[in-house]
């Protein structure tokens, strides 16, 4: 969303903005390292397309950065999960004989994230945000904001996730695909429960800019392990 991009547009130096299609994308350097930053919209396929797009420009790797609903009981609002992997819990080919969340095609029902990159995240998103409880987990993606128990209850049964949101997984797709690293650094706006949409709106600020927090964070650190 705009809004999660919004603290870190104004830090791009250089900056070169330019359109593919429908998106705009930002060259610059941020910290003094090369980025390409972009807002993708809500939902898979936006997340699928924006990667693409990022992908076909020459991304080497793929940062994504958000709020998201907290499914794992052991977490509230701000606090961050770094992805493991990502399930599509929305996919449905069961009658086929698939389980839950396989897309036909692809290997097993979670697509895993950059090893490296994850690594660093966790441990960057605990240094920079030391009042937020911080792990990793699943990401569990789809087409819908949950807000509701029971929904929480099936995403933690079936798919052990730690948060709900609707991108990461479609962005792991793509990026597996193409053999380009990825991760996914989300912060909670909210329980995923009744009270999800008044929360999402209260606390997306406080939860993207610690998003923001930890991406600067592991370019820092991303950059430094590259001069050594
Ligand atoms: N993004 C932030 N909160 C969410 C929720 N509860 N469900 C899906 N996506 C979200």
């Amino acid at each position: 969303m705009p809004e999660e991009v919004a603290t870190l547009l104004p830090l791009l130096q250089n900056r070169d903005s330019f359109q593919v299609g429908p998106f705009e994308l930002h060259d610059g350097f941020l910290d003094g390292h090369p980025v390409t930053l972009a807002v993708c919209g809500v939902g898979k396929a936006n997340a699928a397309a924006l990667t693409q797009a990022m992908l076909m420009h020459g991304c080497e790797r793929v940062v994504f950065t958000g709020v998201a609903g907290g499914l794992d009981p052991a977490l509230s609002v701000g606090d961050i999960v770094v992805s493991s992997d990502a399930v599509q819990h929305d996919v449905d080919v069961t009658a086929l004989g698939y389980e839950l969340g396989v897309v036909p095609g692809e290997e097993g029902v979670a697509w895993t994230a950059d090893q490296q990159l994850a690594a660093i995240a966790l441990e960057v998103a605990k240094e920079v945000v030391p009042d937020a409880n911080v792990l990793m987990g699943r990401v569990a993606s789809g087409d819908a904001f949950i807000a509701d128990d029971a929904r929480v209850a099936e995403l933690r049964t079936r798919f052990s996730a730690a948060c709900a949101e609707m991108e990461g997984a479609a962005v792991a797709q793509v990026c597996a695909r193409w053999g380009v690293p990825w991760v996914v650094i989300r912060s909670l706006s909210d329980a995923a429960n009744g009270e999800a949409s008044m929360d999402f709106r209260a606390f997306t600020q406080l939860a993207a800019g610690r998003a923001e927090k930890v991406v600067r964070g592991v370019l820092a650190r991303l950059s430094s392990e590259r001069q050594h």
